[in-house]
């Protein structure tokens, strides 16, 4: 909302009325914030008193695909078009079935971490980073200037190719990659006073790489920088980096989140306020990035979700917590399985007590509102694994062909356990050289076990392996 300043009788009349619903929609949004994770997830803002006087008792979120909304007179349109008054106006600026997800995903990723938080929705997830890190990248002189930010090479494909294709090699904009993300002195090294923020995704698709989360965000605002988190594949249920210090989160919503399969979507929520040595004329830059990203970016890039994507992820949504305990829980005794398959020579999974990350994730990864019987979380690493078959690369591809049941697809985080060989598909594009330091053998298969049996999936595993 704009600062207060006189408008005419009619446009005034609106502002208050604005502020009557405002307070009342902020009463809400506290009660909720005091309830547990799993009833902000079914429930969001979606409040009893609002199906019954807007929306004809609905108990589920409605569907708005009106591309547009009409407004009562000319006073109305001016106040919502100076963004004096909460409107959507029209979809690529705003909409309320997105407006929705947006509050339930800031509440989701602000729990338990003591933080205000606001959110946008994005039409993927590969917008929701973009919208993430351009503000920062936006030239603070006249003249030439050094811009770089750092960055984990262990990263989605997409992610990769976005960073060293669209900002290294179009922009100029130097990217400076982290090999070891668990190790903060390699940060250390490569942060200077023309980095603009840190960058990091954990766990890391497919590698399974981490990082200190609380170490990386002291170093980040030690330098008076915001740490940017993908937290794609650990999703609010099983951490939330805003807790250690992270400034702003970014989601694919196509992953575990929505994880029916039926929409594709991204989230970035960002904590109020972030560090940043950005300057900017907009004072909710640092103080609600996400907002200042709603009202200005996204307003001229045009990422908007599809509302009918925002209703399916609010829909997945609601079941969360209890998803990720079983898909986390069944992963678990699929990586236990292939770490004992003779044809298997390593698996990359948090979870395994053996993997070398697995005291660092240990830290992190943790079920909210579970108890372990002494008041401690229960640990829980998410769904997604990988393991590198044994001999040339031949013999993955063969394994990966005699799968029954698990889907070959270039996705994850979806209730049936699907299945890729990254250097061929993902990770394709980034070339070998770059696949060699991120990790990624055209030996290694890339598993995301879904809501099945595990039985049945080390069933099909075990087939396919002995075919060798
Ligand atoms: C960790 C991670 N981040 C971001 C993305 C990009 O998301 P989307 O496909 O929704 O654009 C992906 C996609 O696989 C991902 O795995």
């Amino acid at each position: 909302m704009a600062e207060e300043k006189k408008y005419s009788p009619g446009v005034e009349k609106y502002i208050r009325e604005a502020k009557t619903f405002l307070a009342r929609q902020e009463e809400i949004r506290t009660r909720m914030q005091r309830m547990k994770f799993d009833t902000i997830a079914v429930h969001g803002l979606y409040s009893l008193e609002e199906a019954l006087n807007r929306n004809q008792g609905a108990i589920i979120e409605p569907l708005y695909l009106a591309t547009s909304q009409g407004y009562r007179d000319s006073d109305e349109l001016e106040a919502a078009l100076a963004y004096l008054i909460p409107t959507w106006c029209y979809t690529r600026i705003a909409n309320p079935t997105t407006y929705y997800l947006e509050y339930v995903l800031a509440l989701l990723e602000g729990y338990k971490t003591g933080c205000e938080t606001s959110c946008v929705v994005t039409s993927s997830g590969m917008a929701a980073i973009m919208m993430a890190v351009d503000p920062f990248l936006v030239k603070q002189k006249e003249g030439p200037e050094k811009i770089n930010f750092v960055s984990s090479i262990q990263l989605y494909g997409g992610t990769y190719q976005h960073f060293s294709v669209r900002k290294m090699k179009e922009r100029g904009i130097e990217v400076r990659w982290v090999l070891r993300p668990e190790d903060i002195e390699e940060w250390k090294a490569k942060i200077d006073e023309n980095t603009r923020f840190l960058y990091v995704e954990a766990p890391s698709n497919p590698q399974q790489s981490f990082c200190d989360v609380k170490a990386l965000a002291d170093l980040a605002h030690s330098w008076e920088i915001p740490l940017i988190f993908d937290a794609t594949c650990a999703t609010p249920a099983l951490m939330r980096p805003i807790a250690y210090g992270a400034d702003i989160v970014v989601h694919s919503l196509t992953k575990s989140i929505t994880t029916g399969g039926l929409a594709i979507g991204g989230a970035l929520i960002s904590k109020k306020p972030i560090v940043t040595r950005v300057k900017n004329d907009d004072p909710n830059f640092k103080a609600s990035f996400a907002e200042y990203v709603k009202f200005w970016p996204y307003r001229d890039n045009g990422p908007a979700a599809s509302p009918f994507n925002a209703l399916m992820a609010i829909n997945d949504l609601r079941t969360l917590r209890m998803r990720m305990d079983t898909v986390s829980q069944n992963c678990q005794k699929v990586a236990e399985f292939l770490e004992k398959h003779p044809r298997v020579y390593q698996v990359d999974y948090l979870g395994l007590p053996s993997y070398k990350l697995y005291p660092l994730a240990k830290k992190y990864m943790k079920l909210v509102d579970s108890d372990d019987g002494s008041g401690q979380e229960v640990n829980r690493y998410g769904h997604l694994m990988s393991f590198r078959v044994d001999g040339p690369p031949e013999n993955a591809r063969k394994v990966f062909d005699r799968f029954r049941i698990i889907f070959r697809a270039t996705d994850l985080g979806r209730i049936k356990s699907v299945a890729t060989i990254p250097a061929i598909s993902t990770h394709q594009q980034q070339g070998e050289e770059a696949r060699r330091m991120a990790d990624i053998p055209p030996q290694l298969i890339r598993l995301c076990v879904g809501a099945e049996n595990p039985d049945d999936i080390i069933e099909d595993l075990n087939q396919a392996l002995n075919s060798l």
